[in-house]
């Protein structure tokens, strides 16, 4: 490959991935009868989640897509189509395309699959539930199936770790636990950013043995290091002045949240700093259209969803954590939310 300066900026490829949702989304809302149900009248999210035969958390983060990419709006915490929706995806609609979307229903496997997880709440039988969320809910992996998902995870996470970790408040602290680190890959980035830190990646077994062969391969094993632990079953090591949860919270519901909350104060000596990088969505719940298509995938895919800030500061200032904190993490839809032990 010729010399081309590298970028940072990942966006085009979120935007494309994320695209997948993009048509199913609304196909399905226009044939389970979301935009009819909220032509009517606003309605809440139970109220539209009983009249069309939906579950509610999934109904609620199917909206959000489609508010985010203008088929629906919040307004006085009720639901209500939009103008676009009234005219183009309403059977009475003076220009209704569901005649046409019809066709490209049975065609796309994520119409099926978002149809059963609005309608039961459940997840779909898919590849990705399959291989990664049900390894981390057993919270027992093997090997191959812990070097499958490192190097998945891995692909995903380089640029994002690339911001995050120039961010100064890293350089502050002294030593990192990375809760749930997968293949390291932000360790390996603090130990290039900040000779002072030490980073120590905490994730099952299987996926700690996978990042120490990653952190090897980097060249930075004098500052990082890993522990297999089960962050939900087992101790955590104390030691650390701070704890990071990157992709970790959205793939768990609040109350499991609430439960690794806990653990971090817990483990955390006083003055010590809980950091997550997530994608937010914002205060409303109605977009930005990546974070929302990402609650997508969560949603097939885990327990979790893309959180808002509101919904995170809840559940740090629950488990005692104060001065919550977010900022965005650099050119892409991250934010790092830090809040601290006193
Ligand atoms: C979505 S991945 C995030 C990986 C990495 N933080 C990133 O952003 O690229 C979630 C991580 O949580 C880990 N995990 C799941 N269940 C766990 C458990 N019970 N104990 C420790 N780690 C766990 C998984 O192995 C996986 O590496």
């Amino acid at each position: 490959m010729t010399a081309l300066p590298p970028t940072d900026d990942d966006s085009a490829i979120w935007e494309t991935w994320l695209s997948i949702y993009r048509l199913p989304v609304v196909t399905v809302a226009e044939e389970i009868g979301t935009f009819t149900a909220l032509s009517d009248r606003g309605l809440t999210l139970e109220e539209c989640a009983a009249q069309i035969g939906a579950d509610a958390r999934a109904l609620s983060i199917h909206l959000g897509a489609l508010a985010a990419l203008g088929f629906v709006e919040k307004r006085g915490g009720k639901w209500r189509s939009t103008s676009l929706s009234r005219t183009w995806l309403h059977p009475d609609g003076a220009g209704y395309y569901g005649n046409f979307f019809s066709r490209f229903r049975e065609s796309n496997p994520i119409h099926a699959q978002l149809m059963t997880t609005l309608k039961t709440g459940e997840r779909p039988d898919m590849e990705l539930s399959k291989t990664n969320a049900k390894e981390w809910e057993k919270g027992d992996m093997s090997d191959e199936a812990a070097i499958a998902i490192a190097k998945f995870m891995h692909a995903h996470s380089v640029a994002p770790s690339k911001s995050a970790a120039r961010n100064p408040m890293f350089g502050e602290l002294t030593h990192l636990m990375d809760v749930g680190g997968g293949s390291g890959i932000f360790a390996i980035e603090f130990a290039k950013n900040w000779p002072d830190l030490r980073t120590t990646v905490m994730d099952l077994p299987a996926m700690a043995r996978a990042a120490q062969s990653y952190i090897d391969a980097a060249g930075v094993g004098d500052r990082a290091d890993t522990a297999g632990v089960n962050m939900f079953e087992e101790e955590w090591p104390r030691g650390p002045d701070a704890h990071f949860f990157s992709n970790v919270f959205h793939d768990w519901s609040e109350e499991t949240n609430s439960l690794l909350a806990r653990k971090s104060f817990a483990a955390l000596p006083s003055g010590g700093k809980i950091i997550l990088h997530e994608m937010l969505m914002d205060d409303d719940g109605c977009g930005p259209w990546i974070p929302a298509a990402f609650s997508l995938l969560m949603l097939l895919g885990t327990l979790g969803k893309q959180y808002t800030f509101e919904e995170l500061r809840t559940i740090l200032e629950g488990a005692g954590f104060t001065d919550v904190q977010s900022d965005r993490s650099g050119m892409n839809h991250y934010s790092l939310i830090t809040a601290t032990k006193v």
